[in-house]
């Protein structure tokens, strides 16, 4: 998509974090917004930080809900006319092993995470066919391409997630429709605050506190970095300098760098579990 000016951009998730940041400076492109997420006082607070010169509809939408999500695809194209890219941002976690996990709590992070990407495409991609430079952006991780231990169900999705970047990007080569697969590292935001942890509330509580140091990446740089790829019709996206060693590491080195991860995350942990 080169320019951002006057188009209409429906997003994902705009509550909070990442997607917050987005909506901000899209308005600041001059782009109309459909915004959605589940959390409606989160999603009245981004409304407020926005310029007033953009048109801006709010639709309180559970990407996870398939008919929600396609009534808002409908309701998007009511509200401003057409719709020209939908950037499929909402995400959830858990911090959980695939032993402990309950399914309930796996299928939450696989249907935000990966059907609403799904749902959200599917959607709103008959509209964006009609359009002359239309954009897909889904968010995917490095969680895309390396999985870490106690965060499977979010890596077995994302990796799903980067998947169907692929593919769409394979079906749709010769159509209007460009598609973005982004790859954040770590990023301040509440995802970690979010997470469903089985862990104490202690141990969680710890995980956040280091989740939030760790993040190299503030939301309004990882937003910056997301739309210069959208203008730049990049197919990757890597978000965060962490982003760019963890995705060369685990090519060059696939397995030891993975086997290597596991070990640290598990001497931290051990670490933890003794001092609490
Ligand atoms: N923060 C990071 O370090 C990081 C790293 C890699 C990828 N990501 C991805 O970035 C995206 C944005 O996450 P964030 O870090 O800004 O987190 P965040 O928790 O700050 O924001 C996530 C938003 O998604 C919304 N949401 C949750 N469940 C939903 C549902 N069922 N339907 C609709 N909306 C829902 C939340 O209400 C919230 O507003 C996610 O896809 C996440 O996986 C984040």
């Amino acid at each position: 998509m080169k320019n951002l000016n006057g188009k209409v951009i429906a997003l994902t998730g705009a509550g909070s974090g990442i997607g917050r940041c987005l909506a901000i400076q899209l308005a600041q492109h001059g782009s109309h917004l459909s915004l959605s997420d589940v959390d409606e006082a989160g999603l009245k607070e981004t409304k407020e930080l926005l310029s007033q010169d953009i048109v801006v509809s709010t639709h309180i939408v559970d990407v996870a809900d398939r008919e929600q999500v396609y009534a808002w695809a409908e309701n998007t194209v009511k509200d401003h006319g057409h719709v020209d890219c939908i950037i499929n941002n909402a995400g959830v976690t858990s911090i959980a092993s695939i032993e402990e996990i309950r399914y309930e709590d796996f299928n939450w992070v696989f249907n935000v995470v990966f059907y609403g990407v799904l749902y959200g495409t599917k959607a709103f991609l008959p509209h964006l066919k009609q359009r002359p430079d239309a954009h897909i952006v889904n968010i995917s991780s490095v969680n895309g391409f390396v999985a870490t231990p106690r965060n499977g169900a979010y890596a077995c999705a994302k990796h799903a997630v980067k998947a169907l970047n692929q593919t769409l990007q394979q079906e749709l080569r010769n159509t209007s429709v460009n598609i973005t697969s982004v790859h954040p590292g770590g990023v301040k935001t509440n995802i970690a605050r979010n997470a469903r942890s089985y862990d104490s509330k202690e141990i969680h509580q710890e995980q956040i506190v280091s989740f939030e140091q760790i993040a190299g990446t503030s939301a309004e740089k990882a937003a910056s970095i997301i739309i210069k790829g959208i203008l730049k019709n990049r197919k990757r996206q890597l978000v965060g300098f962490d982003a760019i060693v963890i995705d060369a590491l685990s090519r060059i080195f696939p397995q030891k760098f993975s086997d290597m991860l596991g070990f640290l995350h598990d001497r931290v942990r051990r670490k933890r579990m003794k001092n609490t």
